[in-house]
C-alpha cells in the first residue's frame, strides 16, 4: 500500500471509523485491538494538525438483537440502549477519542439508508427474486444458517451447521443439510419461499477492481479481493423478512434491509447525528466528506473477516448511489490470547469491563501498539509477554530517562535546561528519526514506529548510563557537564513522548505538565528545550502488578469452571482419570421444572431441577443460548455430587451438563425420550 507522504504544510480532512460493535453483546479486547489501532491513527493525525472526524456506532439490527431482547423479555430498543451504554464506558475506559458514537438504530441511519436505496432504484441497481429457505414454524421466523443445525449432505456427518460441515468441509445452502433442526425451538424447520431484494453487485466488478489497484488497500487485501472478482460476484440479497429488528424497505410488505445493508450507512449517519449535535461547531459539512468528488478522506478500520463488506459491498453501493468511496480501508487480523482463539470456557475471552476493572488501560494500548500493523496475521496477546514488555519498555525505559534526569534538574540546577545541547550527534541521531516514526504512523505501521521509538531510549538511557551523572555531580567541575546531560535526557524524554502521546494520551498529559511548555504536538519532536524551567517530577506511570493480571484472569473465567487455566503439569496429571475417580461422579437425569433470570448475574438462570428423588436448585449459565421458557419440561444431566457453591445468588448444588464455547453456542445434553428423572447417567 502507498500512502501520501507525509507533510505538515498539507492539512488534511479526515473521517476515520473503526467497525461499528454489535449491539447485542459486551466489548471484550478483541473489539479493543481494533479501536486502540484506529484511535492511535486519528491521535497521531491530530497530532500533526490535521482535521480529524473518527466517529463509530453501535451496529444495532439483525435477529441475533431481536433474539436476546426476547430471551431477556425485554424491548430491542431497551436493550440496545443498556448495551449502547455500557460500550461507551468501556470505549471511554480505553481512551478511545471518538467525536461522537451513535447507533445505527437512529433516525439519521434510516433516513440515509432509504436515500440510498431508492437511489439504487432509480439507478435500476435493485432487482427481486424467489429465495426458498428454512422456516421455523413455531418461532414464526425464516432460519439464518447459524440457527439451523442437521447433518450434512455430502458426508452424512451429523449436527453440523447450517452452512458448512466441520467433517469435510462442504459448504452448502441451509435448505440442503438433511434432518434439519432450528436451535431456536429444537422443531425440524419446513421449507418456504419469499420474495427478496438484490442490489447488482456484478455490475461494479470493473469498479472495484479500478478501485482496488488504487492503493485503498494493502497489497494482500488486494490480492483476496482479486480472488472474490475472479470468481465472479453475485447480486447480493439486502432484504430480510420480518420479523426483524431493522428498518422497512420503503414501498414493501414486511421485509426490512438486512443488517449489513444499513450498518455501514451509520458512518454517514454518524457524521450527521455529529454535525447537527455536538460537532457544531467545527464548520463540518457532509457533502465535503461523502459527495462522489469530494477532497476529504474516508479511512475506515476493519478486521480481516468483514473485509467483503468494505471492499466489496459498500464501496460497490457507494458509487451505485453516486456516493465517494473509501479513501482507504485497513484491515487488521483477530486477537488471539496465549496463542489460541478467545474462549469463554478457557476463560480467555476477556471483556474490555474486565480488563478495566484490574489493569490501566494504556499497558494494552502500548502492547496492542507494539504488535499491529496492515497485515491480516492475527495478533497474540501473551500474558506473559504483556507484563514483562510493559514493564521493561515503559517503566524500565521509557519513564526511566525523565525520573532519571529529572532529579538532578530540580535540585542542582534550580529546575531549569541548559543553554546547549550536549552531545549534539545524538540529538541528530533522533531527528534523523523523525521522518521515519511519522510515516510508520501514516502507514499504519504502528508497531514499525513502536520500535523506532524504543530503539531511540535505549540510546537515550545508553547515554544516561555511561555519562553516570550520579557520580559526576560528585566533582565540582563537572556540574555543567551533569546539567548538558541531564537536560539532553529531558529533551529526548520529550521528543519520545511526543512520538507516544497517540499510544499513550494520559502518560503524555502528565509529562506535559512535568516538562510545562504547553499540550505536545508533533512539531515539538523538532524542538530542543534551551534554558527553560520544568515542573516538579511525578511518576508518569506504575509498573503492572502481576497479581492484578492474574486477578483479571481469574475474572475471566467462566462461573462453572474455576479450573479453567491448567499449566504443563496439571495438564499431564489430568490427563487420564482413573474409572473409580469417573464412577465417584454421580451423573443424572434431572428435568427443569422452573428457569428464570438472576437478578445481577447477565449469564445465568436459576433452574429448579427434578432429580428423582428431591429438587435442587442449580445455576447454569446458558442464558444466552436458552430462553428461560423453552427449558421448562426439558430433561438434562446434572452433576449430582458436586460439592454445593456459594455465589452471589444463592447456592449452587450440582451442574447442568452443556458443550459449546458458550454465547449462543451452548449446548445442553439431554436424554433420548424414555429416560427419566433420577436416572443414573453412565
Ligand atoms: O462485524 C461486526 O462486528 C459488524 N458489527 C461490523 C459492522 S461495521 C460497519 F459496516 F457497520
Ligand atoms: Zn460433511
Amino acid at each position: 500500500m502507498h500512502f501520501r507522504s507525509y507533510t505538515l504544510s498539507d492539512p488534511r480532512n479526515i473521517l476515520v471509523t473503526s467497525a461499528l460493535p454489535y449491539a447485542n453483546g459486551e466489548l471484550h479486547l478483541g473489539n479493543m485491538l481494533e479501536h486502540v489501532y484506529t484511535d492511535v491513527w486519528a491521535r497521531f493525525q491530530r497530532l500533526c494538525g490535521h482535521q480529524v472526524v473518527y466517529l463509530c456506532a453501535d451496529d444495532a439490527h439483525g435477529t441475533p438483537t431481536m433474539l436476546r431482547a426476547q430471551s431477556e423479555g425485554v424491548a430491542p430498543e431497551a436493550l440496545i440502549d443498556e448495551l449502547r451504554d455500557a460500550h461507551v464506558r468501556d470505549l471511554k475506559g480505553f481512551l478511545i477519542s471518538h467525536d461522537n458514537y451513535h447507533t445505527t438504530h437512529s433516525a439519521e441511519n434510516q433516513k440515509m439508508v432509504e436515500t440510498i436505496y431508492l437511489r439504487l432504484r432509480d439507478a435500476g441497481l435493485i432487482t427481486t427474486g424467489e429465495v426458498e429457505q428454512l422456516y421455523d414454524q413455531e418461532k414464526g421466523l425464516f432460519l439464518a444458517d447459524r440457527y439451523v443445525r442437521g447433518t450434512c449432505p455430502r458426508c452424512g456427518l451429523a449436527d453440523q451447521y447450517g452452512d458448512n460441515c466441520e467433517g469435510c468441509g462442504a459448504s452448502y445452502e441451509a435448505t440442503e443439510i438433511l434432518n434439519p433442526v432450528s436451535t431456536l425451538s429444537g422443531k425440524t424447520p419446513v421449507k418456504r419461499s419469499s420474495t427478496h431484494y438484490f442490489f447488482d453487485l456484478p455490475k461494479f466488478s470493473q469498479s472495484l477492481r479500478d478501485w482496488t489497484s488504487s492503493d485503498a488497500v494493502s497489497g494482500e487485501v488486494a490480492n483476496k479481493l482479486a480472488e472474490w472478482l475472479d470468481a465472479g460476484l453475485k447480486a447480493w440479497d439486502i432484504s430480510r423478512d420480518g420479523p426483524y429488528f431493522g428498518f422497512p424497505i420503503p414501498d414493501t410488505q414486511d421485509k426490512y434491509f438486512y443488517v449489513w445493508m444499513d450498518a455501514p450507512v451509520g458512518y454517514m449517519a454518524s457524521l450527521i447525528h455529529y454535525i447537527n449535535g455536538a460537532g457544531k461547531t467545527r464548520g463540518i459539512d457532509f457533502d465535503s466528506f461523502w459527495n462522489a468528488d469530494a477532497a476529504s478522506e474516508v479511512v475506515h478500520f476493519v478486521g480481516k473477516d468483514i473485509i467483503y463488506f468494505h471492499a466489496l459491498f459498500w464501496p460497490a453501493v457507494l458509487s451505485g448511489a453516486s456516493f465517494r468511496t473509501p479513501s482507504r480501508v485497513v484491515a487488521h487480523g483477530f486477537l488471539t490470547v496465549n496463542g489460541v482463539k478467545m474462549s469463554k470456557s478457557r476463560g480467555t475471552f476477556i471483556l474490555a469491563e474486565t480488563y478495566l476493572l484490574h489493569l490501566d488501560p494504556e499497558y494494552l494500548r502500548y502492547y496492542f501498539a507494539s504488535k499491529l500493523s496492515p497485515s491480516i496475521a492475527d495478533i497474540d496477546l501473551n500474558l506473559d509477554d504483556f507484563l514483562n514488555r510493559v514493564n521493561a519498555d515503559l517503566v524500565g525505559k521509557l519513564v526511566n530517562i525523565a525520573s532519571r534526569c529529572a532529579r538532578f534538574i530540580e535540585k542542582d540546577f534550580d529546575h531549569t535546561l541548559a543553554a546547549e545541547i550536549h552531545d549534539a550527534e545524538l540529538w541528530d541521531a533522533f531527528q534523523a528519526s523523525r521522518q521515519s516514526i511519522a510515516a510508520h504512523y501514516e502507514s499504519c505501521e504502528v508497531s514499525k514506529a513502536v520500535r523506532e521509538i524504543m530503539a531511540l531510549a535505549d540510546r537515550a538511557n545508553q547515554y544516561i548510563t555511561r555519562h553516570e551523572p550520579w557520580n559526576l555531580i560528585k566533582q565540582d567541575d563537572k556540574h555543567d557537564e551533569v546539567h548538558g546531560i541531564c537536560s539532553q535526557g529531558i529533551n529526548m524524554f520529550r521528543f519520545l513522548m511526543v512520538c507516544l502521546k497517540p499510544v499513550l494520551p494520559e502518560t503524555a498529559a502528565r509529562a506535559e505538565a512535568f516538562i510545562n511548555a504547553g499540550e505536545l504536538q508533533w512539531k515539538d519532536s523538532a524542538e530542543y528545550l534551551r534554558e527553560h524551567r520544568i515542573n516538579r517530577f511525578v511518576p508518569l506511570m506504575r509498573r503492572m502488578d502481576k497479581k492484578a493480571l492474574i486477578r483479571m484472569m481469574d475474572d475471566s473465567k467462566p462461573p462453572e469452571s474455576p479450573a479453567a487455566q491448567l499449566t504443563q503439569e496439571q495438564a499431564e496429571d489430568n490427563k487420564h482419570v482413573s474409572l473409580d475417580q469417573f464412577l465417584n461422579i454421580d451423573l443424572r437425569i434431572a428435568k427443569v421444572l422452573a428457569a428464570e433470570p438472576v437478578q445481577g448475574a447477565d449469564k445465568l438462570l436459576r433452574l429448579t431441577l427434578d432429580v428423582g428423588t428431591a429438587t435442587r436448585t442449580v445455576f447454569a449459565g446458558v442464558k444466552s443460548a436458552y430462553a428461560p421458557d423453552t427449558l421448562i419440561g426439558r430433561l438434562v444431566v446434572v452433576v449430582a455430587n458436586l460439592a454445593p457453591r456459594e455465589m452471589r445468588f444463592g447456592t449452587s448444588e450440582g451442574m447442568v451438563l452443556a458443550a459449546g464455547e458458550g454465547g449462543k453456542e451452548i449446548f445442553l445434553l439431554s436424554p433420548d425420550s424414555g429416560a427419566e428423572p433420577g436416572m443414573r447417567v453412565r
